[in-house]
């Protein structure tokens, strides 16, 4: 779902303004420390109701101002974001709604930034959350699955921390193994389809390595869960929180068998992380039929020039609507593109540039 206008109000260092929006390439420049990274953060709390640069959304309100305000027109409905130091009000079409998901729903959105190369090295919670977010994009249950785990993994940790009321463990066991089961059985068949994907479409990016994923169960392959958790009760109660579970999941990539972190160089490593990205989007734009949102940060310093072509060659065949900052490199004409919006932001004023 593109977005075609965003007023932002009290954001960051961003002078207020309303924007007009390519539905297919928008492209920002600007100094250092101007506020290319806060403008595409404004899009990102706009789709999602969190940041990717902070867990306290309050951070993003101008430094002296009591909140920030975002409005977007988005192809179909409108979202309405009001953020002060006590609570977030999330609008859609005008009605005030209760649950963050039902917003991030609607655009899926995701951003591309030195980030993604944590998707090898980084801890296993990244493997996840980039499985996940195909996840909750493609399958309309994952959502309500997700949030019944929470809600048992949160009061059987709760009971193994206060040490209280250890009879409701079975309850909270029996309630907690139903979704985990749903979510597991998604994440193992993602991972075959991300791994199709790779190697089906996106060889050309990983230039000749092979590559094997596999989705790695968090409690020992040789038992269901609920034996797991049984198993390990005793365990969790000495622990204080819950030791096996899909909340200790992995996605394992290997080469010929051997683990990627020990055998990719790092500019392998680089486009291995970009195309497993790719996959994913290719993946939700297959499956839902709705242009995806991506926002590309500072990727140019990060990337080769070879390797910066073969992405937006990618990109560029997707159905996406794209906010890149810091292109100055890549003239939009190589982008083979003749369409496209022009920002420039100047101390956190933002505007539409003019181009012949
Ligand atoms: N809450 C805030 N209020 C005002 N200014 C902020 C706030 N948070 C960060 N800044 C400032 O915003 C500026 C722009 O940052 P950023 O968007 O990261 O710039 P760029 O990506 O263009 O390098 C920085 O100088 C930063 O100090
Ligand atoms: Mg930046």
């Amino acid at each position: 779902m593109a977005l075609s206008q965003l007023s932002l109000t009290d954001f960051r260092n961003l002078k207020s303004t309303t924007l007009d929006f390519d539905p297919r390439l928008n492209l920002i420049n600007g100094a250092n420390g101007s506020g290319k990274t806060s403008l595409l953060e404004t899009i990102f709390v706009l789709c999602q109701g969190r940041s990717f640069r902070t867990h306290q959304l309050k951070q993003c309100i101008q430094y002296g101002k009591s909140g920030f305000l975002l409005f977007g027109r988005f192809e179909g409905f409108k979202a309405g974001l009001a953020k002060n130091s006590k609570k977030l009000e999330i609008r859609i079409d005008g009605e005030t709604i209760k649950r963050r998901s039902e917003l991030v729903k609607r655009a899926p959105i995701n951003i591309l930034n030195a980030d993604i190369f944590q998707l090898i090295e980084g801890a296993p919670q990244k493997r996840r959350a980039f499985l996940d977010w195909c996840l909750f994009h493609v399958e309309p249950s994952y959502a309500e699955h997700w949030r019944k785990f929470q809600h048992a993994l949160k009061q059987r940790n709760r009971l193994l921390k206060t040490r209280k009321d250890f009879k409701l463990l079975d309850y909270w066991d029996q309630y907690l193994l139903d979704p985990s089961l749903e979510i597991s059985s998604m994440r193992r068949e993602y991972s075959e389809a991300v791994e199709n994907i790779l190697s089906k479409e996106l060889g050309k990016i990983l230039s000749g390595f092979s590559l094997e994923i596999g989705y790695q169960q968090g409690w020992p392959g040789d038992q269901e869960l609920a034996d797991a958790l049984s198993g390990h009760r005793e365990g969790d109660i000495r622990r204080g929180f819950t030791s096996v579970g899909i909340h200790r999941d992995d996605i394992v990539m290997t080469s010929d068998g051997r683990k990627v972190d020990e055998v990719l160089s790092r500019g392998q490593s680089k486009r291995l992380c970009l195309a497993m990205l790719l996959a994913a989007l290719k993946l939700v734009n297959k499956t839902r039929e709705t242009r995806i949102i991506l926002l590309i940060d500072d990727l140019h310093s990060e990337l080769d020039q070879e390797a910066q072509n073969l992405i937006y060659d990618q990109l560029l065949d997707m159905d996406l609507q794209l906010f890149i900052s810091n292109i100055d490199n890549v003239s939009p004409r190589s982008l083979r593109v003749k369409e496209f919006k022009l920002f420039h932001v100047e101390h956190g004023t933002i505007k539409p540039q003019n181009f012949s």
